[in-house]
């Protein structure tokens, strides 16, 4: 069985020098520091397309989210909304999201709760866990010169990988438990092979 805890960061900005995936990077730092394993990638998959087979790009991407244990997803605010290339990204997964603990970045210029909220649906509908929290960044505010300046935000940043880390663990690890038991009344029956 599996030991490490890995962590997956997606980053759904696709802008050079994005914020989202600055802070990103930082807190995929601080997971590592709690002791997980980290991997990041990028959003950026063919459109969705029912009939269409799973090209090798797509198929690079299911491979890291289901070796993931818990993901970050980085979003800028775009119309209050997350962005169509992870919006897309989320498009192309469904029952590999149950048992895993999703943590929320946006870069915005107001705060992106509305962001927040439409990420948090999209991997409740999947059966995924969110955290009850996220971190906003506000880039010509928190960063300068490509480094984050606001210590705020740096601390948010640390304390949610270390929640991502912890509960992570623990609500994944319970789930492996209840798919390997014979228990029905969980909802991680369904998943068993
Ligand atoms: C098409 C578009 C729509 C945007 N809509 C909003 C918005 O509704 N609210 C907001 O605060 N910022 C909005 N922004 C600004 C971006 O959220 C901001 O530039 C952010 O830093 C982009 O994320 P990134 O740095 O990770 O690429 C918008 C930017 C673009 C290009």
């Amino acid at each position: 069985m599996k030991t490490t805890f890995g962590v997956l960061g997606v980053v759904g900005s696709t802008r050079h020098g994005s914020y989202s995936a600055q802070a990103l990077k930082i807190a995929l730092e601080y997971a590592k520091k709690q002791g997980a394993e980290v991997q990041q990638i990028e959003a950026g998959l063919p459109l969705y397309e029912p009939n269409a087979q799973a090209s090798e790009q797509v198929a690079r991407a299911a491979e890291a989210v289901s070796w993931a244990n818990a993901i970050i997803l980085a979003s800028p605010d775009y119309h209050g909304s997350m962005s169509g290339v992870l919006k897309n990204f989320l498009d192309h997964f469904y029952e590999e999201f149950a048992g895993k603990l999703f943590g929320y970045i946006v870069a915005s210029h107001e705060k992106g709760l509305t962001v927040m909220d439409q990420m948090r649906t999209a991997v409740r509908q999947c059966y995924g866990w969110s955290m009850p929290y996220g971190v906003s960044v506000n880039g010509p505010q928190d960063f300068s010169g490509g480094d984050l300046t606001n210590p705020r935000i740096s601390k948010r940043l640390e304390m949610m990988a270390r929640d991502l880390v912890v509960y992570g663990r623990l609500i994944n690890s319970q789930f492996v438990r209840d798919i390997g038991s014979a228990d029905q009344d969980t909802f991680a029956a369904r998943y068993r092979p």
